[in-house]
């Protein structure tokens, strides 16, 4: 199952994410794929909107692996960009957010590598023209999969 969506503004994907928060729930882990500036703290910002943060007070600063954010439940925003192996991964105590309290969204996603839980929604973010993004979402798992059923409603 895919869901495709050709956002064409930085204000339609922060919609995007506040939608995907509303059907948000403990433990639930978005991985965002995508080359630089294709959206995926934008969506970030979006989902902590959603999840009644301030949008505004998420960002990506360097060398920050994860910062933790307080809402209507816990985010944990993962950004992997400069995570030169699992083990730097592993170190900000990745596995106890991961299957933890609250939602897990992960910049860069690939570098978990095999730290990468089975059971995740996928976004992968490709540029289009302009202020185009084409955002693309799959499932890889029972949850994520029910979620993406949710989505579609
Ligand atoms: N439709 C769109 N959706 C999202 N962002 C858009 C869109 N159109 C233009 N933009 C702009 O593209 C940029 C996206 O930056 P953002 O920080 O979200 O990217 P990123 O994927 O997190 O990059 P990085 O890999 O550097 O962390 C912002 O400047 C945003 O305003
Ligand atoms: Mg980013």
């Amino acid at each position: 199952m895919i869901i495709e969506h050709l956002s064409k503004s930085r204000e339609e994907t922060i919609t995007l994410g506040q939608h995907l928060a509303g059907h948000l729930k403990r433990g639930d882990i978005v991985c965002l794929f995508g080359e630089l500036g294709s959206g995926k703290t934008t969506l970030t910002k979006g989902i902590a909107k959603g999840l009644r943060i301030e949008p505004d007070t998420v960002s990506s600063p360097s060398f920050v692996l994860l910062n933790i954010y307080e809402g209507k439940l816990p985010l944990y925003h993962f950004d992997l960009y400069r995570a030169e192996n699992y083990k730097q991964v592993l170190s900000v105590g990745s596995e106890e957010y991961l299957y933890g309290e609250g939602v897990s969204v992960v910049e860069w996603a690939q570098r978990m590598g095999t730290l990468l839980p089975d059971d995740h929604l996928a976004v992968h973010f490709f540029h289009r023209k302009d202020d185009q993004r084409l955002i693309r979402i799959s499932a890889s798992g029972k949850r994520s999969r029910l979620l993406m059923e949710h989505l579609k409603l």
